[in-house]
């Protein structure tokens, strides 16, 4: 497995989806220093400074359908927030569908990229940036994100945690592709996740309506009640809690 280690780069995602492009094997990584151009979901930038937080891609190749590739994000959200705990105790938590957070505040996002050709998914590209010791974030976004440094109050490892996601993310990813089934991830998902009981904001199919997150379904879909009684399930989406 190769892993490429960057001083500096525009994006770590964009750089493993020319390498996957160009045929780079599964397990590949790519990871930075610093991003000049850190993507976000949603068109956002992801602010990513030197030395202070894990910005890294994974390249994976499931044979598995397009329709299933957002279980990949849901499988890298619980191998990120158990990874963070075991290594910090700190307690992360998973926001639905794939933010982390603590206290409250994101620590981490997961960004993921698919290419598929005939039903197939060609490559996923995953993206996970974590800020870990950043000190202090720009105006607009110090309300909601914050950093494992400032929660914490020390400085962390950023190797140690390196191989702590990835560890549990080798270890998911297998037991996915081996059974095909999420029903074991979705019982440790649902323990880490802060969304369930919650009222959530969704914005789905142009349509934006307030509920009460009440499950996740088999297929890792948010299960939601509308204020009219009506249940409805949503995949992806916005949910603001
Ligand atoms: C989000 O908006 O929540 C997703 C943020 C994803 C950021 C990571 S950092 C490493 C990888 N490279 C990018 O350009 N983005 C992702």
């Amino acid at each position: 497995q190769k892993i490429y280690h960057h001083h500096q780069i525009d994006s770590t995602n964009k750089e493993a989806k020319k390498l996957a492009a160009a045929g780079e094997k599964e397990g590949t990584i790519v990871i930075s220093e610093e991003q000049l151009a850190g993507r976000g979901r949603l068109g956002r930038t992801w602010v990513s400074p030197p030395q202070t937080g894990i910005w890294m891609s994974v390249i994976l190749r499931p044979p598995i359908s397009p329709a299933d590739a957002s279980k990949i994000t849901l499988i890298a959200g619980l191998a990120v927030c158990e990874g963070i705990q075991a290594v910090t105790g700190l307690p992360a938590q998973i926001k639905w569908p794939n933010d982390i957070v603590l206290h409250n505040k994101k620590i981490c996002g997961i960004l993921t990229e698919m290419s598929a050709e005939m039903e197939k998914v060609n490559y996923i590209i995953l993206g996970i940036g974590i800020n870990v010791n950043i000190n202090s974030f720009p105006e607009d976004i110090k309300n909601t994100a914050t950093s494992l440094k400032i929660e914490g109050e020390k400085d962390y490892d950023r190797k140690e945690i390196v191989k702590a996601i990835l560890t549990n993310l080798e270890k998911y990813y297998e037991a996915y592709l081996n059974k095909q089934d999420l029903e074991d991830l979705l019982e440790k998902y649902k323990r880490h996740c802060l969304t369930l009981g919650k009222e959530v904001k969704i914005i789905h199919r142009n349509e934006e309506f307030i509920g009460k997150a009440v499950d996740l379904s088999e297929e890792g879909e948010l299960v939601v009640e509308k204020q009219d009684g009506q249940v409805v399930t949503v995949f992806s989406g916005e949910v603001s809690v």
